[in-house]
């Protein structure tokens, strides 16, 4: 079948087999049916971080176990287990109608819940890992059914175990998340608190609402919707340089942004990217976004390997340009 419908940058590739699961009985038994056949296994969640470059000759397993269910809670806190096949940004606007505070600042990221700690999704000053507590996860060979608390999942700027040491170990299949009662908000971001200003909501007087909507609203001006224009958010993470490379680069260019770090220094590849020209570039049917040049966007019938051969175009240049390497965010299939 074709996957174009299963991932945001909308690439028309085949899957050889097809699955959508609906409970955790369902994945062993996929994994069993494939493993008796012989056939490799690609796991799907919202697909909203791949790029596909070739049709996939594996079994392609689709997560769709739903459920959002409170488990513990105390005068402070929620324990809130979700199925890994929810799509977050609704899981985000039931949390925010309940009250749960903790991930408005992550409203309207797309993808699923289970994908939420494979690159710890982060927006606006928040990580998943700040209310992360553990997951559930079937294991692909043993089929054993684990608990994996977040010190294992070793969380770092778009990165996790599942992305490094645990890559394709794990069939993530429910995520527990601890929220708050009481909200405390991270409106560092200067676009929310303009946007909250204008409102007349400054001095706190704002509600977990608010500071979602403004976010949507940041992110519907900057960020193309995935279903109206096919791409997988930002295609780069931002590098981090060390300190003696960065000087070096604050030389050329005295107004580059910067974000200290404690192992360097951040740098937004979106301002490189712009810099360099990017921004806006369109090549036939795929180009760079107009708004946020970190994004990479499919105009329609966009061929995967293509926006690949593009994405190493643009390393290149950064290189040259900058002696940056920008790494992807975006899994390559
Ligand atoms: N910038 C430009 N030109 C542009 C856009 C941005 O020069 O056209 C520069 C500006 O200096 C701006 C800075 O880049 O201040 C940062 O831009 P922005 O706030 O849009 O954030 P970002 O660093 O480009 C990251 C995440 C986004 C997340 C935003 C907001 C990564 C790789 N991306 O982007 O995440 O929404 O911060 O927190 O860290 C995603 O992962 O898919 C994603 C969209």
């Amino acid at each position: 079948i074709s996957l174009k419908p299963y991932n945001t940058f909308q690439i028309d590739k085949k899957a050889r087999f097809f699955v959508e699961v609906n409970s955790i009985e369902e994945i062993k038994e996929a994994l069993r049916a494939a493993h008796d056949q012989n056939i490799p296994v690609f796991i799907l969640g919202g697909g909203s971080n791949v790029l596909l470059t070739k049709d996939i000759f594996a079994l392609v397993i689709k997560i769709n176990i739903k459920g959002i269910e409170v488990i513990k809670e105390n005068d402070a806190q929620i324990w809130v287990k979700v199925g890994a096949g929810e799509v977050w940004h609704d899981f985000v606007i039931h949390a925010i109608n309940k009250q749960w505070a903790g991930i408005e600042n992550l409203s309207l990221i797309p993808g699923t819940v289970g994908a939420s700690p494979m690159q710890n999704i982060g927006a606006y000053g928040v990580e998943i890992k700040e209310v992360f507590d553990y997951l559930k996860a079937v294991h692909r060979s043993s089929l054993d059914t684990v608990t994996i608390e977040k010190e294992a999942c070793k969380f770092g700027y778009r990165e996790s175990i599942f992305k490094n040491l645990a890559r394709d170990q794990y069939i993530i299949t429910h995520v527990v998340y601890k929220l708050n009662k009481k909200p405390t908000f991270n409106v560092s971001y200067g676009a929310i608190q303009s946007i909250l200003e204008a409102k007349g909501l400054a001095n706190g007087a704002y509600t977990l609402k608010d500071v979602s909507d403004a976010v949507i609203q940041i992110r519907q001006e900057k960020l193309p919707d995935p279903l109206k224009l096919g791409n997988a958010g930002s295609f780069f993470k931002n590098p981090v340089l060390s300190v003696s490379q960065f000087e070096q680069l604050k030389d050329h260019y005295p107004l580059v942004p910067s974000y200290p770090q404690e192992n360097g220094v951040k740098v937004p590849a979106a301002w490189l990217l712009e810099k360099a020209g990017w921004k806006g570039k369109t090549f036939g049917n795929i180009g760079v976004h107009k708004n946020q040049p970190l994004v990479l966007v499919n105009y329609g019938d966009g061929d995967g390997a293509a926006i690949k051969a593009l994405a190493e175009k643009i390393q290149r240049d950064v290189k040259d340009r900058f002696d940056i390497d920008l790494h992807p965010e975006v899994n390559f299939i």
